[in-house]
């Protein structure tokens, strides 16, 4: 079946809204499984700069059906903006549909989300504050509260009413904060149906019927496969599956369902929040401020400085495996372009001496590795009007077949700059 998955290979931010903004234009359908508004895609159509962070970037072509999974945590006022802010700029958002199973991201979550990051001090997890860790627990939990409940004031109001029976005891007790009124928060919830019960549906019916006409359908994962709950740098993570597994659970598909995983990997290494970091350059070392100002490192939904540094291979390898990625896009190669030598991890070295290939799984060992590098020549000129690969500066050329040869995996797209045709396409090597 013509299921496509796009997933970040790093620690997410690795310029997925432009890639997946490619692949959805062949596409029927575009879905997020998984995530909430934590994410934060920019895309540059006609010099006009879209900011996304829960809707499919798929929106942008008429022909798309985008559609929000059940796997994603909604905060449905963030959703209404959202559509309004895409309405205002003259875009249709009709087709848009929303899983009656995806759950809401309810104002306590979010302050709890707040007040538990303060608590961890010095541990803190570097969330964005949205309320996803919390909304996530509470799915598990199982006292989560789902959109299609909006569709039943009377069992909506239950299903609240019990929750901040709980969620009010701890805001007060152990948190010290003022409780959040039921009925005030019902009715605002409740205000908001009329606006989204015309995108409300059974999703994985949707999906299904899609895969079933042969029509492509791409899977947008948020995040990436190391903020993975179960594979990413716990607990400095987030709290879905960004990994292409996660678009089974996610979207209600099997795994058979998929054909094509695409694997995003930025030409360099950021990471945004707290947590390990091997290739990290620190902040004012030369190359690393470099990376922030040419290639606007900064987060989309909090504005705060990426961390950067070098392009890890060794985490590139796993995460290819964890995904079973197909092929990659390696984007933002652009950026790059001024420095004269270049820098790939190729392996580990842990504090004993001990070399790694593979990314050890225990974190007391990851928490101190450092880089063993590769250096590779760099290319000097800017590349951003280029084309094809074959007008690409030779250096610049291997620098893409270093990652290719060393992974395993084509990489099938390089990103030169923002705009929609500064996308190179490459043949696969016969
Ligand atoms: P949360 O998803 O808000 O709970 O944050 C958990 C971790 O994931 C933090 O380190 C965030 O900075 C990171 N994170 C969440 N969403 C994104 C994203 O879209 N790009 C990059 N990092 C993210």
């Amino acid at each position: 079946m013509p299921g496509a998955v796009i997933v970040g290979t790093q620690w997410g931010d690795e310029g997925k809204g432009r890639v997946t903004d490619y692949l959805a234009k062949e596409s029927s359908m575009c879905v997020r499984y998984q995530g909430g508004h934590n994410a934060g895609h920019t895309l540059v159509v006609d010099g006009e700069v879209f900011k996304l962070q829960l809707v499919p970037s798929g929106i942008l072509y008429p022909w798309v059906v985008p559609v929000i999974g059940n796997g994603v945590v909604v905060d449905p006022a963030v959703l209404i903006d959202e559509v309004d802010m895409l309405e205002g700029k003259g875009v249709d958002t009709r087709l848009l549909r929303l899983s009656g199973n995806a759950h809401l991201i309810m104002p306590y979550h979010q302050e709890l989300d707040r007040m538990t990051e303060r608590y961890l001090g010095k541990n803190k997890l570097g969330t964005t504050k949205r309320g996803i860790g919390p909304a996530y627990a509470d799915k598990a939990l199982r006292v989560g509260i789902r959109v299609q409940d909006l569709l039943d004031p009377k069992i909506f109001r239950e299903k609240l009413d019990l929750a901040l029976r709980e969620k009010n005891g701890v805001l007060a007790k152990v948190y010290n904060r003022l409780p959040i009124d039921a009925k005030e928060l019902a009715e605002r919830y409740l205000a908001m149906v009329p606006r989204l019960a015309p995108m409300i549906d059974d999703t994985v019916h949707l999906v299904h019927e899609a895969l079933d006409a042969q029509q492509w359908v791409l899977f947008e994962g948020a995040q990436a496969t190391y903020l993975d709950l179960d594979h990413g740098t716990y607990p400095y993570v987030t709290s879905s599956n960004p990994i292409a597994g996660g678009v089974c659970t996610g979207a209600g598909v099997g795994p058979l369902a998929i054909q094509r995983v695409v694997g995003l990997v930025k030409a360099y290494q950021t990471r945004v929040g707290s947590g390990p970091f091997p290739t990290e350059l620190l902040e004012g070392d030369a190359v690393g401020d470099m990376l922030v100002e040419r290639g606007r490192e900064f987060g989309t939904n909090t504005g705060r400085r990426r961390r950067t540094g070098w392009l890890d291979l060794v985490m590139l390898k796993h995460a290819v495996r964890l995904n079973t990625c197909t092929e990659l896009a390696l984007t933002k190669l652009d950026i790059l372009s001024p420095l004269s030598e270049l820098q790939v991890c190729v392996a580990y070295e842990g504090d004993d001496g001990t070399r790694y290939d593979h990314v050890p799984y225990h974190q007391s060992v990851l928490h101190k590795v450092k880089p063993v590098y590769e250096t590779l020549p760099g290319w000097g000129v800017e590349i951003e009007k280029v084309g094809r690969l074959e007008d690409l500066p030779p250096c610049a050329r291997d620098y893409v077949r270093f990652v290719e040869d060393f992974v395993g995996v084509h990489v099938s797209i390089v990103g030169v700059g923002p705009a929609r045709d500064q996308t190179i396409v490459l043949p696969r090597a016969a």
